[in-house]
């Protein structure tokens, strides 16, 4: 039996150990530093999961046959690199494949360099060119994006001069995001509808997973704040067959190749932000690691054995694995602490959980939820749980996960009423 070691703490991290969980190979999970759900089904530890040292220390007491990296900070800072260099199997790209999150600007040069589809761009360093660049251009909406990892709110859509500027001078002079802001790239509004394909790969083969479709803003009608994610479903409907082709063709081997070719083979969780613009299928953005609330709907959705595909990964015999996926559909729901994703409390007693932290008909995917002394769940995050189920049809799927919501409940509890609206209208309008 395998021992693995999950890094991270959030629903995707719930996600993942659930399915390696199902895998007959898989003994002992360990997950640092996890939290309330996840501790029902790995042993949890308290090292950060930015903490490289710590970490290493970690595996080198547990030793663990597998360590899977699912977060962007540590593998963008080397996580996977430590962990290989004392011995340990890592799924999860090393760090100087990790820069094609850790860098806007390596991402879009990659691509220009190798004619991957992507919005026109300029990068700047300074604010006073950068102004000038959009006084020239007054051109709205512009997207402003600041060069590294930001927390997910480094992109502003700025709809005015006055916005754009404003994001220039906080972005560079500063330094809202501290180091990740003091270079920008400004880019090219595009439109369509967005969707997220994850793929794995092992820098010969690149299987792309099932599609997704995230749902970023806080409230209905995509109005209110970007969130982490309020709620996601899969397949994503927009994302037909013929577009998928062309995806494979003009994004996602030429991507692998180019990371080969430049010396930085991508090996993991090597996800695509997509928009299909009228023009054809554009890249938003590159992840270097499953997608969060993502997984959440297309782990659940998987026909095969995660442990041995992270394996094959790892060993470079991705083609000789059969990866599968259920049809149906797939949605998750996010409750989130009510202010988020503004302040919010948190140790708020959840009901309607049982001692897995389950409810019946659901996968409920902890995000931010402790344990507490007695048993019982309690809030510990902005997003707190996202409740997940599949159906023989969209429809059937979220009606699974709305029913599963409608079981739980906590003192401020918020989640959106339309996640998987859009697709649905989508469908409609299609017949
Ligand atoms: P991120 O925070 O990197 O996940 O991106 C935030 C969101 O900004 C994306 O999901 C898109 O909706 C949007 N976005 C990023 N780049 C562009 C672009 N060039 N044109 C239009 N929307 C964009
Ligand atoms: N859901 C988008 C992300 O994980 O970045």
């Amino acid at each position: 039996m395998k021992n693995v070691l999950v890094i991270g703490g959030g629903g995707r991290e719930h996600a993942i150990i659930m399915k390696l969980a199902e895998s007959p190979q898989v003994g002992k999970l360990y997950c640092t530093p996890g939290n309330g759900g996840i501790s029902r089904y790995a042993e949890c530890f308290d090292v950060a999961a930015t903490d490289i040292d710590g970490v290493v220390a970690l595996a080198e007491k547990l030793m663990p046959d597998m360590v899977v990296v699912a977060p962007d900070d540590p593998l963008v800072m080397g996580m996977a690199d430590a962990l290989t260099d004392k011995g340990f199997k890592v799924f999860g790209p090393k760090a100087n494949a990790a820069i094609i999150e850790g860098s806007k600007v390596f991402s879009k040069e990659l691509m220009k360099k190798y004619g991957i589809p992507t919005a026109f761009y300029e990068v700047f360093t300074d604010s006073e060119s950068a102004v000038r660049f959009l006084k020239e251009k007054n051109s709205y909406p512009a997207v402003i994006k600041a060069d590294g990892l930001a927390l997910g709110k480094g992109v502003i859509i700025a709809q005015n001069e006055y916005e754009a500027v404003k994001a220039v001078h906080e972005m560079i002079d500063e330094l809202k995001f501290g180091k990740s802001s003091s270079r920008i790239v400004i880019e090219e509004f595009l439109t369509g509808p967005e969707v997220s394909v994850l793929s794995f790969t092992d820098g010969r083969t690149i299987v792309p997973m099932i599609s997704s479709m995230d749902h970023k803003r806080a409230l209905d009608g995509d109005k209110g704040l970007n969130t982490g994610g309020m709620g996601t479903v899969s397949p994503n409907p927009c994302y037909t067959e013929d577009i998928a082709k062309e995806c494979m063709e003009r994004i996602f081997l030429p991507t692998m190749h180019a990371m080969n070719a430049e010396g930085r083979t991508f090996e993991g969780c090597l996800y695509f932000g997509l928009m299909l613009t009228p023009q054809g299928p554009k890249v938003i953005e590159y992840n270097c690691r499953f997608g969060d609330p993502e997984t959440q709907v297309v782990l659940p959705m998987l026909d095969g054995d995660l442990y041995e595909i992270f394996d094959a990964v790892c060993s470079h015999t991705l083609s000789d694995v059969k990866i599968g996926w259920h049809e149906g559909s797939c949605a998750c729901v996010v409750m989130a602490s009510g202010g988020y994703p503004e302040s919010y409390p948190k140790g708020i007693k959840m009901n309607g959980l049982d001692e897995k932290g389950q409810t019946e008909g659901c996968f409920v995917y902890h995000a931010g939820t402790k344990l507490a002394d007695d048993g019982s769940f309690l809030t510990n995050g902005g997003r707190v749980i996202g409740v997940t189920a599949r159906g023989e049809s969209l429809e059937a799927a979220l009606s699974a996960a709305y029913k599963g919501v409608g079981q739980i409940s906590f003192e401020g509890a918020h989640y959106r009423r339309d996640i998987g609206q859009r697709a649905l209208n989508f469908l409609k309008e299609q017949g």
